[in-house]
């Protein structure tokens, strides 16, 4: 029986004290079984106490804006351990079977090489120009989370959406990651821009093995197929940004709030 999934990311409720309305979950869409909310929702654990009372299981990945002001990877115990007794599924590294769907998640980060003759350059580019290396300290030593620890990170995710992937599964698959898993998510007029490959990633022959990818990071919307995988991102952004529409408290004038696909 096909299932009603709604997809968001980006909420930034922790931008939204101002707006009564923005501060509130997101509400669920008519006849939603579920919500994947795909990563920046709230600094910290707090998106699982925004959340925690949902009336459908809300499938959860962080994104590079909950680790701000944390450690990380601490802080992924900590988001585990909140979410215990709760609708949320916070997922990294981790799945979650509802029904005849498998969600496989994970924030993923990125390989900063979309440009492989200018890998060095990216680095140094996101580790000056991206929020997570100027605000995020590694549990361990209390260093600077730099573009090397992302680069771990998404290896070891890699590893295991591959083992994953391997696994045979009758129902759908959606993988559901923060950042973006391939340049086609990115508006061609961006493509180039130096910040990109903090971004994205390309990782088409993965997505291929997916029966729907759902991502965030991006604060604008896609909706386009890689092979039999479709490729959605349904972000809010930041509040009380838009300069084009400024009667919308929000960034993205493509934001659907109550946006469903069935699965
Ligand atoms: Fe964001
Ligand atoms: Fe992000």
């Amino acid at each position: 029986m096909a299932m009603k999934i709604q997809i968001a990311s980006d909420l930034h409720h922790e931008m939204s004290q101002h707006c009564h309305e923005l501060a509130c979950p997101l509400p669920l869409a008519p006849g939603a079984d579920a919500l994947v909310l795909a990563g920046d929702i709230h600094e910290g654990t707090n998106a699982i106490d925004i959340y925690s009372d949902y009336p459908v299981p809300v499938v959860y990945v962080h994104g590079n804006h909950e680790p701000l002001n944390n450690r990380y990877p601490a802080l992924i115990s900590d988001l585990e351990d909140r979410a215990v007794g709760t609708a949320v599924r916070f997922l990294q590294n981790d799945q979650f079977t509802f029904g005849e769907i498998r969600f496989l998640g994970a924030c993923m980060w990125t390989d900063y090489l979309q440009f492989p003759l200018h890998f060095n350059d990216s680095l140094e580019i996101a580790r000056h120009g991206m929020i997570e290396h100027k605000l995020v300290r590694r549990s361990g030593d209390g260093r600077m989370f730099q573009p090397e620890d992302a680069r771990m990170h998404q290896r070891e995710t890699l590893l295991w959406l591959r083992e994953q992937l391997d696994v045979p599964f009758l129902g759908k698959t959606i993988v559901v990651t923060h950042h973006i898993p391939s340049p086609r998510s990115i508006p061609h007029a961006h493509q180039q821009h130096a910040l990109a490959p903090a971004y994205a990633s390309n990782l088409e022959l993965l997505v291929e093995r997916a029966d729907l990818w759902i991502h965030g990071h991006a604060h604008w919307s896609c909706d386009y197929r890689i092979g039999k995988c479709r490729v959605i991102c349904n972000p809010r952004g930041r509040p009380g940004r838009n300069r084009k529409y400024p009667e919308l408290p929000y960034e993205n004038a493509e934001f659907q709030p109550a946006l469903t696909v069935d699965v």
